[in-house]
C-alpha cells in the first residue's frame, strides 16, 4: 500500500498507473475508519483495477469549531486497517495541501437538495462537502466513487455535483452497515460510551416501526408518534424526522409507492449528532 501526502506525489503515481490500469475506484473519508468504510473499499476493490482511499478531516464542512476539534483522529490505526484489506493507495493531505491559504468553501447550487435536514441544521455543511469532494475528484479523477447510504443527503448532493460538472465519475451508493443492535456505523459512535451506544439502538428501532406504520397511518400521525418517543427521553433529543422523496429530498405528506421515499432522522446526544434513514417500501 502506498501512502501519499502531496497532490504532486499522488498525481505522479496515478499517471504511471493510468497507462496500465483502466479503472480507479475512490473512497473519500475523514478517517476514524470502521467496518462501514471498509465495506466501501471492498466494493471498490471488486469493481476496479485500483482502489484509492483519502483521509482528510475537511474543516469547511464543520459549522461548529467544537465539532471539528472533537472529531476522532486515528490515522495510525486507519492505515493499519487499510493495509490489512489491501487498499492500493491512501492519500492523506494536510489542510494547506488542499486549501492553500484560504480555508473557505465555494458556494454550490444543488437544486434544493441542500435545503432541508442536514442542510438546515448545519449551516454551510454541504458547500464544504461539495468543495472538498470536487477538489478530490479533480485530483484523483476516479472511474467510480463510493459513498455510504447512511449519509443519503450527502450521496444525492454528490450525484448532483457530478451531474452539474459533467464529471466522468459513477457515484455508487452502498448500504449502511450496522452494529449488532442496529445502530448505523459512524465515526461519531467512537464518541459515545458503551451505555449510550446501547441506548442508541432506539434510532433504528424507530425507523423500522415507522416503515410498519406507513401501511396504516398518515405521515402526520407517524411524525407525532416519533416526536413522542423522544419527549422526555433521558439521553436523546430529536433534531428532525421527515419522510422525503429519495430523488428530490423534498418532504412528502402522503406515502406513495410510485416514487421511492425514505424516512430520515437526526438525534443529538451531548452535542453529538447521529443520523440515519430507511427506505419505505411495501
Ligand atoms: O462522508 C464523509 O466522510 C465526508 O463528508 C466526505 C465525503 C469524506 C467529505 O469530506
Amino acid at each position: 500500500m502506498k501512502v501519499f501526502k502531496t497532490v504532486r506525489e499522488l498525481k505522479i503515481s496515478l499517471k504511471k498507473i493510468s497507462s496500465v490500469k483502466s479503472s480507479i475506484g475512490f473512497v473519500p473519508t475523514m478517517g476514524a475508519l470502521h467496518k462501514g468504510h471498509l465495506s466501501l473499499i471492498e466494493e471498490s476493490k471488486k469493481n476496479n483495477d485500483i482502489t484509492i482511499a483519502s483521509i482528510f478531516i475537511n474543516p469547511t464542512q464543520f459549522d461548529k469549531k467544537g465539532d471539528l476539534e472533537n472529531y476522532p483522529r486515528t490515522l495510525e490505526n486507519d492505515l493499519i486497517l487499510l493495509k490489512n484489506i489491501a487498499c492500493d493507495i491512501v492519500f492523506t493531505p494536510s489542510i494547506s495541501e488542499l486549501y492553500n491559504k484560504s480555508i473557505v468553501a465555494n458556494s454550490f447550487d444543488f437544486d434544493g437538495l441542500e435545503n432541508n435536514m442536514e442542510g438546515s441544521h448545519r449551516k454551510g455543511h454541504f458547500n464544504g462537502v461539495g468543495t472538498i469532494v470536487k477538489k478530490l475528484f479533480e485530483i484523483v479523477m476516479p472511474t467510480n466513487a463510493y459513498f455510504g447510504e447512511k449519509d443519503f443527503q450527502q450521496l444525492q448532493i454528490i450525484r448532483k455535483m457530478v451531474e452539474k460538472n459533467h464529471f466522468p465519475v459513477t457515484v455508487v451508493g452502498c448500504p449502511t452497515l450496522r452494529e449488532e443492535n442496529g445502530l448505523a456505523m459512524s465515526s461519531r459512535n467512537k464518541l459515545l460510551t458503551k451505555e449510550e451506544k446501547q441506548q442508541a439502538s432506539i434510532i433504528y428501532e424507530i425507523l423500522n416501526d415507522v416503515v410498519k406504520k406507513t401501511k396504516s397511518q398518515s405521515i402526520e400521525e407517524i411524525k407525532e408518534w416519533v416526536s413522542n418517543q423522544f419527549k422526555n427521553h433521558p439521553l436523546f433529543d430529536l433534531q428532525y424526522f421527515i419522510i422525503a422523496e429519495e430523488k428530490t429530498l423534498k418532504s412528502v405528506s402522503i406515502i406513495s409507492q410510485n416514487k421511492p421515499q425514505r424516512a430520515f432522522i437526526a438525534v443529538t446526544i451531548k452535542n453529538i449528532r447521529l443520523i440515519d434513514n430507511i427506505s419505505i417500501k411495501h
